[in-house]
């Protein structure tokens, strides 16, 4: 039976590669519950933007809305401009289809070496909460006598009470959910005191409708430091979309890698498809050499397992991936392996087994 029908978007760099791992691994994990998902593969890439002149087609936003959810890999191509690849397909696809919590997990796995000294598996054990459609990334700005030495550069970050409101309420009800039910709140205010200013005072309102939460907020220069030195503080953190993004990758890279860093784009009313990306980009440094970590990209196709409501395949793929890691045979270059992207798939796919 045909459970899903989902939208797969490789992209460019390694994005592809790491994804037909991830759709081989979730068939194997969907195959135990008798299930299957269609997948259509969609071409947008930078290449399809070099032979047709755009990213995507004029009816692609209504093709990608007929889906139950996007697996997508990465943008971002050296040769074309972000305003291309970025600008016209991935950050429009978070706005359109309101995408606005980015879930981003890490979590120390048994076998896997942290860069921070004498960490325990599950010592780092974090969801973050990103506010992925408004905030730092709204593209309200221009520029002012181009090419001129009067040359003037303007955005302006844009904060709603409904925007901060709706992330800070999904992470503190996360929180609640978990064992240590605790949250930070990260902030700037005490340089963008109209922004973050807003940020804080609906932080406070909806801490107050959760005493079962402890929270707390903290400055995100401060959070920067203590994700390094000690990151076992932090369970659920909710943050703007800016600095989102830039911890996340901090917060991959102490559970070793960013090739584990998955991550969930949701519209949690379900009006529009939700989408599943690793959080790293297309690796053009990488790419073509069969060697990018896919783990990030299968850790984000059993976040898509989860919201499609298939939890016993998502909890299987968890412990093939962290059966995988804990017996530390196949690994990657970046978890300082020799293995290929697919010896890692073929070897989830035998621990599913
Ligand atoms: P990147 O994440 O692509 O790469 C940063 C470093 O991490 C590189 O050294 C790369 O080799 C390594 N790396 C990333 N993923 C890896 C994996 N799975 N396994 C092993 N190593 C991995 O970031 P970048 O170099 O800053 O960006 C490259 C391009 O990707 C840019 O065009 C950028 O805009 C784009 N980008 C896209 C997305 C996305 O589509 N969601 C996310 C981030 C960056
Ligand atoms: C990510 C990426 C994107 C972001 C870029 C490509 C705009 O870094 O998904 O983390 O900043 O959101
Ligand atoms: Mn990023």
């Amino acid at each position: 039976m045909t459970a899903a029908t989902i939208a797969v978007v490789g992209g460019d760099g390694i994005g592809p590669e790491v994804i037909e791992q991830a759709i081989r691994v979730t068939d194997a994990a969907l195959k135990h519950e008798g299930i299957r998902f269609a997948w259509n593969r969609l071409p947008w890439s930078s290449s399809y933007y070099k032979q047709t002149g755009k990213i995507i087609p004029d009816d692609g936003w209504d093709t990608l809305q007929k889906h139950d959810a996007i697996l997508f890999g990465a943008i971002g191509s050296p040769d074309v401009p972000d305003t291309v690849t970025v600008h016209g397909l991935l950050l429009p696809m978070r706005r359109k289809f309101d995408l606005y919590v980015n879930l981003r997990p890490a979590y120390l796995f048994d076998g896997v070496q942290s860069p921070l000294r004498d960490k325990a598996p599950g010592s780092i054990d974090m969801l973050v909460y990103r506010e992925n459609t408004e905030g730092e990334y709204a593209p309200i700005g221009g520029r002012l006598y181009p090419g001129t030495p009067n040359e003037t550069a303007v955005q302006t970050s844009v904060f709603t009470r409904r925007g901060c409101e709706r992330i800070m309420r999904a992470a503190f009800e996360a929180a609640r959910k978990r064992p240590r039910k605790k949250l930070t709140s990260i902030t700037k205010s005490n340089a963008q005191v109209h922004t973050l200013g807003l940020w804080d005072e609906v932080y406070r309102d909806v801490a107050r409708q959760y005493p079962d939460v402890q929270s707390n907020s903290l400055l995100v220069d401060a959070a920067a430091m203590d994700f390094v030195r000690k990151p076992e503080v932090f369970d659920v953190v909710v943050a703007s979309n800016l600095f989102g993004d830039i911890l996340t990758d901090l917060s991959a890279i102490i559970t070793g890698s960013v090739g584990l860093g998955a991550s969930a784009n949701i519209n949690p009313e379900r009006a529009f498809p939700s989408m599943f990306e690793p959080l790293h980009g297309s690796a053009p440094d990488i790419a073509g050499k069969g060697i990018a970590n896919p783990l990030a990209a299968i850790l984000s196709a059993k976040l898509m397992l989860d919201h499609l409501g298939h939890a016993r395949s998502a909890a299987a793929m968890h412990s093939a991936i962290a059966r995988v890691l804990k017996e530390a045979k196949v690994r990657t270059p970046d978890l300082g392996g020799k293995a290929t992207t697919v010896d890692i798939a073929d070897a989830a796919i035998a621990a599913l087994a």
